[in-house]
């Protein structure tokens, strides 16, 4: 059974049988930028969000990216009804393109577009259910001046060095600082804790990727009366939560049990709960599907 399909260069061909140039600077460097997008019912979920932020990261980098809204709309369109099933995920990426081996991008002359459409488990179904265990990283989050965290590279190496720590603490994901120590994100989604009964997360300049979902269950906390604020989280915050939650489009939400071995005090909590299902009514409402 194929993988998937993938659009690439005006074709859409079967996951395993779409390839790039080894000289495209995307692999060579990292230099890009992409999006993952959920989608239920054949229909992509919260795309103009994902646009915009593509597009912004893209200007970041100072990467043209030449296709419209719109034909990145039909393009997802294409990909999504090729795609044998009415649920799954997109990833929208965009390389500098091939060019000589290097680093200056100058010679990059024409930008790649592959539009992805797989499956992606991040999580499995019984740790859905009863929750995760994660553990703080030694890896910090790249500094803004370094690598500003809003732009969604394809650099995710740091990320990838958090999350071998967590793979060798056997926990299922890590939580990324800062480099002054404070809370930033996991390694693939944003955090949320609840304190006396106040929803909390961390500002996007203390180093997390501003996130579409996180976005979205701020707003759905606020509109069903859940007070919910950006404050700088410390590891103490994270240790004595009261609910800890994991919020992106490839884990979409996921209540935490554990930090650090500390066991948490609700898992799944009241609050959590409430946020799922105004999420999952959500996509119901925008898709006419469900999450999984
Ligand atoms: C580093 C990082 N943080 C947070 C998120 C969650 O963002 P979103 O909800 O837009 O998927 C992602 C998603 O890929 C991510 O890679």
């Amino acid at each position: 059974m194929t993988q998937g399909v993938c659009w690439l260069e005006g074709r859409i061909l079967p996951l395993e049988k779409a390839c790039v140039p080894v000289l495209d600077h995307g692999l060579l460097y990292g230099d890009g930028v992409f999006e993952g997008i959920r989608f239920y019912a054949g229909k992509a979920f919260l795309l103009a969000g994902h646009l915009r932020r593509l597009r912004r990261s893209a200007r970041a980098i100072a990467l043209a990216c030449p296709w419209s809204d719109e034909e990145l709309g039909r393009i997802t369109e294409e990909v999504i009804s090729a795609f044998d099933g009415a649920d799954g995920y997109l990833r929208l990426i965009v390389t500098r393109g091939d060019g000589p081996l290097g680093i200056d991008p100058k010679p990059c002359r024409q930008p790649r577009l592959m539009v992805i459409a797989s499956h992606l488990q991040m999580v499995d179904p019984a740790s859905r259910e009863a929750g995760i265990r994660i553990v703080i990283a030694s890896t910090r989050r790249l500094p803004p001046d370094g690598l500003d965290p809003r732009i969604k590279s394809l650099n995710y190496l740091n990320h990838i060095l958090a999350r071998i720590e967590a793979n060798r603490a056997g926990a299922d994901e890590a939580i990324l600082l800062n480099g002054e120590g404070k809370v930033a994100e996991g390694t693939a989604d944003n955090l949320f804790i609840v304190r006396d009964g106040i929803l909390l997360t961390p500002p996007v300049t203390d180093g997390a990727l501003a996130g579409v979902t996180r976005r979205l269950i701020m707003q759905l906390a606020r509109d069903g009366g859940i007070e919910t604020r950006e404050r700088s989280l410390a590891p103490y915050d994270l240790h004595t939560a009261d609910e800890c939650f994991l919020s992106g489009t490839g884990t979409e939400l996921v209540p935490v049990r554990e930090i650090d071995g500390r066991a948490l005090g609700a898992c799944p909590g009241p609050v959590y709960r409430r946020c799922l299902d105004a999420f999952t009514a959500t996509i119901r409402t925008h898709c006419g599907g469900a999450s999984s």
